[in-house]
């Protein structure tokens, strides 16, 4: 047995009480749909910044409506320390997702970035402490390696930070670190590369690169990749990012508390190699895009050329073992915006 699939039966007989800030965005509403799968009591927590409605109404009609009674939504913002602290009340694990995410928009403000992505934190690490939660896992970044040349990344050895967004991520762990070490708060940090999976926003100006190009495709509309195609990252399917929160919440392994962990893949894939996967993916069932090909545009200036996760870090302490390669995350994906975009 897996370690996941160990404290999915741990679970599943002993079900716990959870706290998933940024509920009804992305990420947030996976972790959601998996616990309540899994039988567990949820309360989420979202000001609708950037997560949508709709997100939650999807999840609720992918659960038995037992399992969906289980969840307690709380419209709001973690920048309201009461609310925080109403959230946190009764609660096991604390999963912290909620932030705004995009780092051009954090260029432009900086501001409003640094209120919900470190004032909000920090309400919501004084609300855990409080409440004694057992653990706060929450939402760390890439970004914080920076300007950092050496690949793959290794946990210990971070860059310069290049943008506020970046510089918002680099002071939750700072702040986590102080919070366990003076008040005893159990934290872990994961370090989420490029995530991609069913209902990541395709629309906007900073959408994520996997569903704009999808959404782009899907409509033969025009599509843009910054540079050459050579940037890489290192995509990462949704699900191994729940499997990476999960396990980490409820890890007892000595040495992986009050730490952070890339949570990733360790595979590389190029802008080229990402357009070539998805254009020969819907091909079959598109033939309009036969002759269709991305517009090149200049690097935009403090873009990463390229990133890519060491995840030993968390297969040693976390026994993390991610479920999808970036292919099957990919055709998991697809099969969720054609249905929803086409
Ligand atoms: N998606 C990725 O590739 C990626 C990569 C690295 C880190 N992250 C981090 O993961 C977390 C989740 O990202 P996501 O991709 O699901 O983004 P998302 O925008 O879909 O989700 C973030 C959610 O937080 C909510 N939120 C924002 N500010 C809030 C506030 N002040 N009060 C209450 N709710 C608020 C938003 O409404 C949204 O629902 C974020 O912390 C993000 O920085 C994501």
């Amino acid at each position: 047995m897996t370690a996941y699939e160990e404290i999915h039966q741990e679970l599943l007989s002993r079900p716990r009480s959870w706290l998933v800030t940024g509920a009804a965005g992305f990420i947030g509403s996976h972790l959601v749909e998996t616990l309540l799968r899994w039988n567990q009591k949820v309360v989420g927590l979202d000001n609708f910044a950037t997560g949508k409605k709709q997100n939650l109404q999807e999840v609720n009609g992918l659960l038995e409506p037992e399992q969906w009674e289980r969840f307690t939504f709380l419209q709001g913002d973690i920048l309201d320390p009461a609310l925080c602290r109403r959230a946190c009340q009764g609660v096991d694990y604390v999963l912290h997702q909620a932030a705004l995410g995009s780092v051009p928009q954090s260029i432009e403000d900086p501001i409003r970035f640094n209120e919900s992505n470190v004032t909000g934190f920090l309400n919501l690490l004084v609300a855990a402490r409080d409440q004694k939660v057992k653990r706060f896992v929450y939402a760390s970044s890439s970004s914080v390696y920076g300007d950092d040349p050496d690949l793959p990344n290794r946990e210990d050895k971070v860059g310069r930070p290049l943008s506020p967004y970046a510089v918002t991520k680099v002071v939750n762990e700072l702040y986590a670190r102080v919070f366990a070490r003076n008040y005893g708060l159990e934290t872990i940090g994961l370090r989420y590369f490029n995530v991609f999976g069913a209902r990541q926003d395709p629309h906007g100006a900073y959408a994520a690169v996997i569903p704009q190009w999808i959404n782009a495709m899907l409509k033969g509309a025009p599509l843009r990749i910054n540079g050459d195609g050579s940037i890489s990252r290192d995509f990462c399917y949704v699900a191994n990012t729940v499997q990476a929160n999960l396990l980490a919440a409820t890890t007892s392994k000595p040495g992986a508390v009050n730490r952070v962990f890339n949570a990733a893949l360790n595979s590389s894939t190029t802008l080229n190699e990402l357009f070539a996967l998805l254009h020969q993916r819907l091909l079959p069932d598109h033939p309009a895009l036969r002759n269709y090909r991305p517009i090149h545009l200049p690097v935009r200036p403090g873009d990463i050329l390229h990133s890519r996760a060491d995840i030993s870090l968390a297969q040693n302490l976390l026994g993390y073992a991610p479920t999808h390669t970036v292919a099957q995350g990919l055709e998991a994906a697809l099969e969720w915006y054609q249905r929803n975009l086409s």
